[in-house]
């Protein structure tokens, strides 16, 4: 068995070295082009339109990591046999076409995206397929782009503008009163959300929303002597995780944030005399942070006698 496996290992090595010989020898098949990359820069060169040359910047320019592009078929192992494309093309006829990238090109996007998951299937963990963005037809090259040094969606100051490509009000949301610093680029969309898929709702990190957020506000996990029950449930009830006009990312304002769920009985909203409060006591309901003026411990209390929040 152990004799087996090695035979195997063998053939795989071979034909995974199989490619890097293609593109050099001069006998590679009618499809791909005579000398991989150095065909194609005859014509995509500096002066070209679109600038190809700073993907030698990049990993995928390492000639010397036979597992990236250019240790292989090169330019050709995205772009597809460039053979016929490379060569003489008569007048009147068009020039055939390459692999294209982006989900506004005619190249179909699986064909694309299959070009990518080649080699990356790996990293493309099982949640891409059936994710939200490869439901809704996202190509790689949406989000990636291949030709630059140094890719923007990987940097986390340059990623929200990428994403706000599609997700306007994010952005919007990013510039209120109130946000996580995504602005200031010390935070990126991906600190919560996996681009690539996840089993959580909203394409969250970790499993669900609390767990999201635990990641960085440990200390709301408890455990607490006494549980304020939404607080373990969802942080959403209360906050707005993009941003908001009020203070905290709260969602609405005390009182009425806390009053979507609790009675006004006794404890009362407006700042004149109700329920059978006195004219003007009620402001101490409304001022400053209303009911958590009072309830501080708004996300669990660990004092014996905090079960009113207070303390
Ligand atoms: C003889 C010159 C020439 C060579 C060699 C050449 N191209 Fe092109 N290529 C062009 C021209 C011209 C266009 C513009 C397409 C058009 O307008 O028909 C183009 C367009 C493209 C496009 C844009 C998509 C498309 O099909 O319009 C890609 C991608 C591309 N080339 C990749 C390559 C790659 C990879 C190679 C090497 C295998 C290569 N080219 C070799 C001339 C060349
Ligand atoms: C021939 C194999 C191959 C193909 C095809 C390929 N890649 Fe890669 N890619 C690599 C290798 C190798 C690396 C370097 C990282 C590593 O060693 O795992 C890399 C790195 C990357 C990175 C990280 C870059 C960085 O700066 O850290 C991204 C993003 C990426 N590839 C996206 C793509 C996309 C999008 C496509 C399709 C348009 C694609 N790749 C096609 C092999 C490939
Ligand atoms: C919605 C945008 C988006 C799409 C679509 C997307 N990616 Fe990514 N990709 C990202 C972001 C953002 C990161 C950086 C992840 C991080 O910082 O955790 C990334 C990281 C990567 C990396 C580097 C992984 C690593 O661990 O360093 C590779 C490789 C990659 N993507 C390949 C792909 C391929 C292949 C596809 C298409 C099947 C694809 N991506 C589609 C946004 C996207
Ligand atoms: C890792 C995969 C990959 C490799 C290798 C690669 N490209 Fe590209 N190429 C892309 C992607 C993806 C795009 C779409 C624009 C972007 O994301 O930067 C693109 C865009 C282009 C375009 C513009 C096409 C258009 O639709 O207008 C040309 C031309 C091009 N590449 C030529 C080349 C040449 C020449 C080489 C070799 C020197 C090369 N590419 C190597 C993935 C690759
Ligand atoms: C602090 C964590 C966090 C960060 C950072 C974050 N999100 Fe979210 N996002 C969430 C949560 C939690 C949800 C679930 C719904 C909700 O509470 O709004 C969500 C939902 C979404 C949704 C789906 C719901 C909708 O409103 O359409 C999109 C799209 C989204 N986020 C995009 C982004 C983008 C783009 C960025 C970066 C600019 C980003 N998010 C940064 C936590 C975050
Ligand atoms: C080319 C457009 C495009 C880009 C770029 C893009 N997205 Fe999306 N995204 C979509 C579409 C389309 C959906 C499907 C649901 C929808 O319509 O909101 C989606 C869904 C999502 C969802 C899940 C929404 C839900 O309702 O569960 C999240 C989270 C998200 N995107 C985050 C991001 C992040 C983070 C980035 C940047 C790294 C990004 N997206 C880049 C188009 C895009
Ligand atoms: C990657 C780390 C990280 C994650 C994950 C994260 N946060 Fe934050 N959060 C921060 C940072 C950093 C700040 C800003 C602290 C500061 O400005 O002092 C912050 C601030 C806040 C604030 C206070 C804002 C203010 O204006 O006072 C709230 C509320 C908050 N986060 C809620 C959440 C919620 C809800 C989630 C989950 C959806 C979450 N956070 C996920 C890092 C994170
Ligand atoms: C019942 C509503 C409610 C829920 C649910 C809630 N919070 Fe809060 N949160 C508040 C209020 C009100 C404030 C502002 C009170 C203050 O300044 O002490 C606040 C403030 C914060 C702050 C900033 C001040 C501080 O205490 O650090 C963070 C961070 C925070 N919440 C994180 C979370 C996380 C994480 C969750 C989910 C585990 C969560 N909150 C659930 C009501 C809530
Ligand atoms: C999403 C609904 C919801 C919101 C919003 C909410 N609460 Fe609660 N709160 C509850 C639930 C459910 C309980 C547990 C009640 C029980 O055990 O009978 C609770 C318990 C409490 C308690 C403990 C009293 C008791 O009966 O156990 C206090 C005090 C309290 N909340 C104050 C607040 C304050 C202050 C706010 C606003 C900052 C707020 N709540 C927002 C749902 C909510
Ligand atoms: C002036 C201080 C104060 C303010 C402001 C205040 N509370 Fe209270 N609240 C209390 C005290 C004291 C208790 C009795 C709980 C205890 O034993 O600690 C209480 C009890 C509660 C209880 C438990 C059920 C009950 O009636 O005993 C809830 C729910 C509650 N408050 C919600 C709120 C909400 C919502 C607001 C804002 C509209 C608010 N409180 C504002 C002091 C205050």
């Amino acid at each position: 068995m152990r004799q087996a496996t090695g035979v195997l290992l063998t053939v795989v090595l071979v034909l995974s070295s199989l490619p890097a010989s293609l593109a050099a020898d001069e006998q590679a098949g009618p499809d791909y082009s005579r000398s991989g990359a150095d065909t194609c820069l005859r014509c995509h060169d500096e002066s070209s339109e679109f600038p190809v040359l700073d993907i030698f910047l990049t990993p995928h320019g390492n000639r010397e990591n036979e597992r990236s592009p250019f240790g292989g078929l090169q330019c050709e192992s995205c772009h597809g046999p460039g053979g016929d494309h490379s060569g003489r093309v008569r007048r009147g006829q068009e020039r055939p076409p390459m692999i294209r990238f982006g989900s506004d090109t005619p190249t179909p996007v699986e064909e694309q995206n299959a070009a990518c998951t080649a080699c990356h299937a790996a990293d493309i963990d099982t949640n891409w397929h059936g994710g939200m963005h490869e439901s809704a037809g996202l190509s790689c090259a949406d989000c990636h782009q291949v030709h630059r040094s140094r890719d923007p969606v990987l940097d986390s100051r340059a990623q929200p503008a990428v994403c706000y490509d599609c997700h306007s009000s994010q952005r919007a949301d990013s510039m209120k009163f109130s946000s996580h610093p995504v602005r200031f680029g010390k935070m990126a969309c991906t600190a919560c959300h996996d681009p690539h898929g996840s089993v959580a709702e909203n394409e969250l990190r970790r499993d669900n929303l609390n767990d999201t957020c635990y990641q960085c506000h440990a200390e709301k996990r408890g455990p607490f002597l006494w549980e304020h029950a939404p607080v373990a449930e969802d942080c959403s009830l209360c906050h707005a995780s993009h941003g908001s006009n009020h203070p905290a990312l709260l969602s609405r304002r005390a009182p009425l944030l806390c009053q979507q769920c609790h009675s006004q009985a006794g404890h009362p909203s407006l700042a004149y005399g109700s329920d059978g409060i006195p004219a003007g006591t009620g402001t101490v309901f409304l001022g400053g942070q209303s009911c958590v003026n009072c309830h501080s411990q708004v996300h669990g209390s660990n004092h014996p006698s905090g079960a009113g929040l207070t303390r």
